[in-house]
């Protein structure tokens, strides 16, 4: 086994893929790998990679680019891709891009360590496949330093929905779900470790589905899991968006009051040509069942301008939408032709008009999470302190709506979970003084 060898990761794209580099660090830690914070001087670099936009993916040849020199001083450097856009372009990559010796698509990075040695041993390695064998169980067991208070536990990945512009469905492959027991095991052990908060990822994760589990019911067990003390959940599909779930909302202590609910557009015509299966009328509906469960429950969501076939009255009901729902925080998007994707067959809206859309549904948006913001101005919430802030003594956490909250705290430790009161609100944060 090769020792101390240096490994870059550097991670584009959703929390899935944060998660997915921790567990191939891990992976290849057992390998002899230590993870190291710049690329200069690493003996591996791997990029986790994302297709979800055109820009996403331009950037990883970008970056490739950028390794010649580093390649130059040390040809003994090896090169990695793994991810979203391993999986689309394959062998293209290395084509493309010769200085690539691995390529590894995201349902394979147990596999990793078998590749690597052929890596070493001067050859290239290539695996996309989507193997039937579980991918978190072949990976070693998590080792037990401290954790920051916050982690990702992937509980579902895949997307059966096919929306017609998204390119999920075809990189990370149909909907499978982990098995509660094993999900728990990993909770239990992440709270050993120091963790206090759970967001459970799945591209569609209210689409879980472990044998007779539904994610309420894992929300559920996870409730009685000592020392854990919020739970959070994302990405959910407004129609997987079952009575159990919206129950939970009102009656769950530790499932935290915030919900990440992409809506994409607020024109029945254009959901219908993305294949969302829903109209903006059922998706409203939704919310107020979800809001009368839990009140000041804080509702996220994702917007897509200038799909194929949005014309002023479609984008004027999308700005309806999102003025009837009231948003605390959203990501908004232009629309990207993905290869391979229905939609990127049909014609586009012009360049210009989809950006000043964009324009105008962001300031939009952020008009109602200023607002939203300001509104919490005096009110108590509670912090989990997770790191530390940019001025001496200062901590910033997170309160339970996902708002970042900075305080002036010089005792408070990482995992600390205190009442504050709001004092202001700034652009992205707010301020609070411990109570
Ligand atoms: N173009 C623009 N935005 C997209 N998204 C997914 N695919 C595309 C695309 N082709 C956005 C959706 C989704 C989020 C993760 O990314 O809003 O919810
Ligand atoms: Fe993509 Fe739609 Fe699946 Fe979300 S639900 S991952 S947008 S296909």
């Amino acid at each position: 086994m090769s020792n101390n060898k240096k490994l870059y990761i550097k991670t584009y794209g959703c929390q899935m893929n944060v998660y997915d580099s921790e567990r191939m660090a891990e992976a290849l830690g057992a390998s002899g790998y230590e993870q190291v914070e710049a690329p200069e001087g690493a003996d591996m670099i791997l990029l986790n990679t994302c297709h979800i936009r055109e820009k996403a993916a331009e950037k990883i040849y970008s970056e490739l680019g950028r390794y010649k020199g580093i390649k130059a001083e040390n040809p003994d450097l090896k090169i990695g891709v793994a991810g979203c856009v391993a999986q689309a372009e394959g062998e293209e990559i290395m084509r493309r891009q010769p200085m690539v010796d691995l390529v590894v698509g995201p349902q394979t990075y147990h596999r990793l360590p078998e590749m690597m040695k052929q890596v070493e041993a001067g050859e290239k390695a290539l695996d996309t496949d989507f193997p039937l064998e579980d991918k978190f169980e072949h990976l070693p067991e998590r080792p037990l330093p401290r954790r920051a208070p916050s982690a990702f536990l992937t509980v579902q990945e895949g997307c059966d929905k096919f929306c017609a512009f998204c390119v999920v469905p075809y990189t990370r492959g149909a909907e499978v779900s982990r098995p509660p027991e094993r999900i728990l095991r990993e909770a239990r052990e992440l709270v050993e470790r120091g963790v206090k908060e759970i967001n459970l990822l799945g591209q569609n994760v209210n689409a879980y589905n472990g044998g007779d589990w539904t994610l309420a019911q894992l929300i559920w067990a996870l409730n009685d899991v000592d020392g854990l003390e919020r739970i959070r959940f994302t990405t959910s599909h407004p129609n997987d968006m079952s009575d159990d779930l919206i129950a939970a909302h009102g009656e769950c202590e530790k499932l935290m009051p915030y919900l990440h609910l992409p809506v994409q557009s607020g024109s029945d015509k254009v959901l219908k040509g993305m294949n969302r299966q829903h109209t903006a009328e059922h998706y409203i509906r939704l919310i107020e069942r979800i809001r009368a469960a839990r009140p000041d429950i804080l509702i996220s969501g994702d917007f897509i301008v200038g799909f194929p076939g949005e014309e002023d009255a479609d984008f004027e009901a999308t700005m309806d939408l999102i003025r009837e729902v009231n948003y605390g925080q959203a990501y908004s998007f232009k629309y990207s032709a993905r290869p391979g994707t229905p939609a990127a067959e049909r014609s586009f809206v012009s360049a210009e008009v989809a950006n000043a859309r964009l324009q105008q549904l962001q300031a939009l948006l952020t008009k109602q999470q200023r607002a939203l913001q300001e509104a919490m101005v005096g009110q108590e919430v509670d912090v989990l302190f997770e790191k530390k802030g940019r001025l001496a003594g200062q901590m910033i956490g997170k309160s339970q709506h996902l708002h970042a909250v900075h305080v002036a705290g010089p005792d408070l430790q990482a995992g600390d979970i205190r009442r504050v009161r709001v004092i202001n609100s700034e652009t992205n944060s707010l301020g609070g003084e411990l109570l």
